[in-house]
């Protein structure tokens, strides 16, 4: 079957079988069936953050599992859980529509809930760990069900044990946050946010105006997927040593960085951009003119391995003239 209605950058390739799940039975009965064999499963969510290379010679499952749930936790905190199929946006937009507080700044990431924690999703200063309660994953080796918190989740920058140590190894099934109910605390110290509040007029922004605030910085500068084939940034920020970066400082002295300890955060989007590569075409592939950090199907046409391919070029370039290697966030299949 084919692939391609599962990812968002709109490649095609084909999976030997696929199935689609509804319930936790129904994927504990599929993952008994002989065609499911462990090193050849395919967990398929939102596809908003793979490429595919290559045909699969196996088992292709979309998981689509739905529902949110609601408990009140106390005078001013709910916690909130959906299942792994639900868009993520959708439940932000849920949630802001109940006046629930805390996921505003994460408005239209795509993708589904059941992955925003493989890579700790995060936008405009707030990442889901800030309001992460625990999740619930199907344990493939033993199809038992176990809980993880916060702690075993061991999130880090676009980074969780599920990308590491637990990387094939769990399905997470739902997620839980606890979100405000009265009381809500914004965030609005990103640059960005602050000015476009501005321009909106906005003194006192309430959740729904950051939200607003948000959305139409994204659509601003991100490609939408059902329109261009993308997965968002392409690339992670790289995180590179003081002294590398003050060296760096002296030849390139308005490179971008953002301090933590003796680290420095580089934007990749800029490296990018000094290399000559915003906005470039090779064939069907093409960086975004406004975010150089996202590549894009762009003639609708690219195969997984043109954009793999365009990707190692870019790194390539950004090596040589900074000395950085950029880091692929989105998984490679
Ligand atoms: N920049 C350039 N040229 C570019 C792009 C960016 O010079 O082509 C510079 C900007 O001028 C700015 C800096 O890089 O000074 C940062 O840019 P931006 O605010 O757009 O954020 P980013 O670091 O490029 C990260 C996330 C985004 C997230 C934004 C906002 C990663 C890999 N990406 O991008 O996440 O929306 O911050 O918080 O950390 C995603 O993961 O798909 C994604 C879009």
């Amino acid at each position: 079957i084919s692939l391609q209605p599962f990812n968002t950058f709109g490649v095609e390739a084909n999976s030997k079988y696929f199935a689609e799940i509804n319930s936790v039975e129904e994927l504990i009965e599929t993952l008994k069936l002989p065609n499911a064999q462990t090193d050849k499963l395919l967990f398929l969510g939102g596809g908003s953050n793979i490429l595919l290379t290559k045909d699969f010679d196996g088992l292709a499952i979309k998981l689509s599992l739905k529902g949110i749930d609601e408990k009140i936790i106390d005078d001013n905190h709910v916690l909130v859980t959906a299942k792994a199929g639900e868009n993520w946006h959708q439940f932000v937009m849920y949630c802001l529509s109940k006046n629930y507080g805390g996921l505003e700044n994460l408005s239209l990431i795509p993708g589904n809930v059941g992955t925003s924690p493989m890579q700790n999703i995060g936008a405009y200063g707030t990442e889901i760990k800030d309001v992460f309660e625990t999740c619930q994953v199907l344990n493939l080796e033993t199809l038992e069900i176990e809980t993880f918190d916060l702690e075993k989740c061991r999130f880090g920058y676009r980074d969780s044990i599920f990308k590491q140590e637990g990387k094939g190894k769990y399905v997470i099934l739902e997620v839980s946050f606890r979100l405000t109910t009265k009381t809500h605390k914004v965030n609005v110290e990103y640059g960005a946010i602050k000015s476009e509040l501005e321009h909106l007029g906005v003194d006192n922004p309430t959740i729904q105006d950051v939200s607003k605030a948000v959305i139409n910085i994204r659509q601003s500068k991100l490609p939408d997927p059902k329109v261009t084939g993308n997965a968002g940034s392409f690339f992670k920020n790289p995180t590179i040593p003081l002294a590398q970066f003050e060296n760096l400082k002296e030849k390139f002295n308005n490179i971008p960085g953002y301090p933590n300890g003796n680290f420095v955060k580089v934007p990749a989007g800029w490296l990018i951009e000094q290399t000559g590569w915003k906005g470039r075409q090779t064939g069907n592939v093409a960086t975004n003119k406004l975010q150089a950090l996202v590549i894009i199907n762009a003639t609708g046409k690219a195969t997984g391995k043109e954009i793999f391919d365009f990707s190692t070029e870019i790194i390539n370039s950004v090596k040589e003239k900074f000395g950085i290697e950029l880091e692929r966030e989105v998984n490679i299949m």
